[in-house]
């Protein structure tokens, strides 16, 4: 992998995790929308070069790409040191699975955190003022009200993936009142689902997901079998609720903020913003609305309530609306049918 800038006095924005499934999608953003130098920093832990590929499909644009762990900080420094005119930083590379932080949370306090505070170190020894931050509305844990804004008190996390979250978001606070140069927005995503419209990108399940509508489009071809965690939740149905949020519309939130943190237009150093549509669905629906945009009778069991998982949420996106002007573009029906369409892009390449 070369390290240069491909146009000289271009500035640059590192993309951690950018080969994972928001960091390729909002890459795709910032490739059609932005005339920055994109540069990809991921390890492949639970991604593959292939999203890279893809990329430069779908836009005809080039960008630079570097495999490292963000963990292993003196080969961040030495590896990123040579990069010139950073002027942001776009941090999704964490990981990411509810249940699997259940089980082996150690692993996420390891890698979350530490990826985490080496890329804060590497943006505060180089004096890079920008920096957005993947968190997630499990910081919220049960929340009381619903919809939650972004003033509404976050809970003890249900999970310990919800908790690396709540001190993530903690970590840059406190750098952020340390250093009044350094601004930050952290975008608390919903759950973001579906796939770029072009069906040429979308998530690449390397081992089971854990994610339900990867697990439905799955179950669809017959790869996978679907079970709706409980179905006796105090909910209209009995099944757990969501925000689902399309990942092009997640990946639109970054490229804006980022545009807000560049041109200044924050009020504070550290900008909180909700992403989510605003409309709570349950599980249930959820499956109805891929059974009927995929024409697909989903055979599903119910099961056991699963361990981390909060009741209902779903945002009050108010703030992302009117401050950094985003506005959710895609129905339910949208992320179920591109969820399907790159589904059976998967079954072609298969
Ligand atoms: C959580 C976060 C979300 C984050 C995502 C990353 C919350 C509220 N949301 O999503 O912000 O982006 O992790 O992974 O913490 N389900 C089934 N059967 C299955 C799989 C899931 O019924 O086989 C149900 C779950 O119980 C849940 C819903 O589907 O009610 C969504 O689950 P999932 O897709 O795993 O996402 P969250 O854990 O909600």
């Amino acid at each position: 992998m070369l390290l240069r800038n491909t146009q000289k006095g271009m500035q640059t924005i590192i993309v951690t995790g950018g080969a994972g499934y928001i960091g390729s999608h909002t890459i795709i953003e910032l490739l059609i929308s932005t005339n920055f130098n994109v540069i990809s920093i991921d390890n492949f832990s639970n991604s593959t070069s292939r999203s890279y590929q893809r990329i430069k499909e779908i836009t005809g644009k080039s960008f630079e790409t570097l495999d490292l762990d963000l963990c292993n900080k003196e080969k961040l420094y030495t590896q990123l040191s040579k990069i010139k005119n950073i002027i942001g930083i776009i941090h999704f590379a964490a990981f990411k699975s509810v249940p699997e932080s259940v089980t082996d949370p150690l692993s996420y306090y390891n890698n979350n955190i530490n990826s985490l505070t080496n890329i804060l170190s590497f943006a505060q020894q180089q004096k890079i003022k920008n920096f957005i931050f993947s968190s997630s509305c499990s910081v919220y844990g049960n929340a009381d009200d619903l919809p939650v804004t972004e003033n509404t008190p976050l809970k003890t996390a249900e999970s310990a993936y919800g908790h690396t979250k709540q001190i993530g978001e903690d970590i840059i606070n406190f750098v952020c009142k340390a250093n009044a140069e350094f601004n930050a927005v952290l975008l608390r995503y919903f759950n973001p689902v579906g796939a770029h419209p072009s069906g040429k990108i979308g998530e690449f399940p390397l081992n089971r997901p854990n994610n339900l509508v990867p697990i439905i489009t799955q179950t669809a071809v017959g790869k996978n079998s679907l079970t709706v965690f409980g179905n006796d939740f105090d909910t209209r149905d009995g099944s757990c609720i969501r925000d689902y949020i399309h990942v092009s519309d997640i990946a639109d939130a970054h490229v804006k903020a980022l545009n807000y943190l560049i041109g200044n237009k924050n009020k504070k150093n550290v900008s909180v913003f909700n992403l989510g549509t605003g409309n709570g669905v349950s599980v249930l629906e959820a499956i109805r609305s891929f059974e009927k945009v995929s024409g697909k009778k989903l055979n599903y069991t119910i099961g056991a309530r699963r361990e981390g998982d909060v009741v209902a949420i779903y945002a009050n996106n108010n703030l992302a609306k009117t401050e950094l002007i985003w506005i959710p573009k895609y129905s339910l029906d949208d992320m179920m049918g591109s969820a399907w369409k790159w589904q059976q892009t998967l079954e072609a390449e298969s």
